[in-house]
C-alpha cells in the first residue's frame, strides 16, 4: 500500500492552524461590531444634544414670558444649535460614504470656483454665536486674503474641511479669546494657503501628528469636552488629500495654528473623481 501524501498529523496541524484564524477572525468581527454600536451610540448621543437644546429654546419661547431682548437671545441659540446639528449630520454623512468607499470615487461633486475668504466669513457668521456665551469672537483678516484668487474644488467638501477647523476651535478655545482666521495667494505653487488659529487646551507635540487619524482625541480634549468622535480632522485631511493640498497643524507664539494649503487649479484636467 503506497504512502498517504499527507500524514494525519499534517492533516490535524492544518485543522489547527485553521480553527485558529477563524477564532481571531470571529474575535475581529465582534471588536467591529463593538465599535459600531459605539459609534452609533456616539453619533445620536451628539446629534440628540442640539436638537434637545432648540426643542428647550422653542417651548420656552412659546410660554411666551420672555422679554424682547431674551427673545433674540433665545433665537440666536436656536440658529447656533441649528448649525451644529448641521455641521454634525454633515460629517456622520461623510464619514459613511468613507466607510463605505474609502477612495470618495462615488461621490460627485461639481467643482465650483470657492473664494475661501467669503466661505470663511459664511462660517464665522455660523459658527459666532456658538461661542458667544464664552465670549469667543471669530475674525477673517480679510487684508490680503480678499485678493486671492478663487479655486477651483467640491465646495460642500472644502465647506466642512474649514467648518470642522472652525467648530474645534470653537470647542477647544480659552473663553474670552478670540480666533483668527486669514489666508493668502502663494504665486510660487499656484495655490492659496489658509490659517486657522485659536488659543486654548495646548497641542502635545506627541499628538500633532495622531489629530488626523480616525477617532483620535487627546486626553485634553475629552477631559474639556467629552462628547467627540474624534473623526472631524480625519475627514478634513481625507478631503484635503482628494484635493491633492495639505494640512497640517501647530503651534505658534501661544497660538494653536492649523495651515491648509489648497491649488488655485484644484483637480481641473484631473477630474479623477468625475470620470
Ligand atoms: N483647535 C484645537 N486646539 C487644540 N486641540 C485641537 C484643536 N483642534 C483639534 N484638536 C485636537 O485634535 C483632536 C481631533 O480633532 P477632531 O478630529 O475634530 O475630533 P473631536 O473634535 O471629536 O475631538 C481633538 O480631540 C483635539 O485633541
Ligand atoms: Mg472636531
Amino acid at each position: 500500500m503506497s504512502e498517504p501524501e499527507i500524514s494525519m498529523e499534517k492533516l490535524r496541524k492544518r485543522l489547527d492552524n485553521k480553527e485558529q484564524e477563524n477564532k481571531e477572525l470571529r474575535e475581529q468581527m465582534k471588536q467591529v461590531e463593538k465599535d459600531r454600536a459605539e459609534y452609533l451610540q456616539n453619533v445620536s448621543h451628539q446629534l440628540v444634544a442640539p436638537l434637545n437644546a432648540i426643542k428647550w429654546h422653542i417651548e420656552n419661547l412659546t410660554e411666551g414670558r420672555l422679554g424682547i431682548d431674551r427673545i433674540q437671545k433665545v433665537l440666536r441659540s436656536v440658529y447656533s444649535q441649528a448649525t451644529l446639528a448641521v455641521h454634525l449630520a454633515k460629517n456622520f454623512n461623510l464619514m459613511s460614504n468613507l466607510e463605505a468607499d474609502h477612495a470618495l470615487t462615488k461621490l460627485k461633486e461639481p467643482l465650483q470656483e470657492i473664494k475661501l475668504c467669503q466661505l470663511l466669513i459664511n462660517l464665522a457668521d455660523d459658527f459666532q454665536p456658538l461661542s458667544w456665551d464664552r465670549d469667543i469672537k471669530i475674525v477673517v483678516r480679510k487684508d490680503c486674503f480678499e485678493d486671492a484668487p478663487s479655486i477651483l474644488a467640491m465646495k460642500p467638501l472644502i465647506s466642512q474641511v474649514f467648518s470642522n477647523i472652525i467648530e474645534n476651535a470653537v470647542k477647544y478655545s480659552n473663553p474670552a479669546t478670540e480666533i483668527v482666521a486669514e489666508g493668502k495667494y502663494l504665486p510660487s505653487t499656484d495655490s492659496v494657503a489658509v490659517s486657522v488659529r485659536n488659543r486654548g487646551i495646548p497641542l502635545d507635540p506627541a499628538h500633532v501628528k495622531q489629530l488626523f487619524d480616525r477617532g483620535f482625541r487627546s486626553p485634553e480634549a475629552k477631559s474639556k469636552y467629552p462628547a467627540g468622535t474624534g473623526f472631524g480632522l480625519y475627514i478634513a485631511r481625507r478631503i484635503v488629500e482628494i484635493h491633492e493640498g495639505t494640512i497640517t497643524a501647530g503651534t505658534r507664539d501661544g497660538w494653536t495654528v492649523f495651515d491648509v494649503t489648497l491649488s488655485v487649479k484644484g483637480l481641473k484636467g484631473k477630474a479623477r473623481l468625475r470620470e
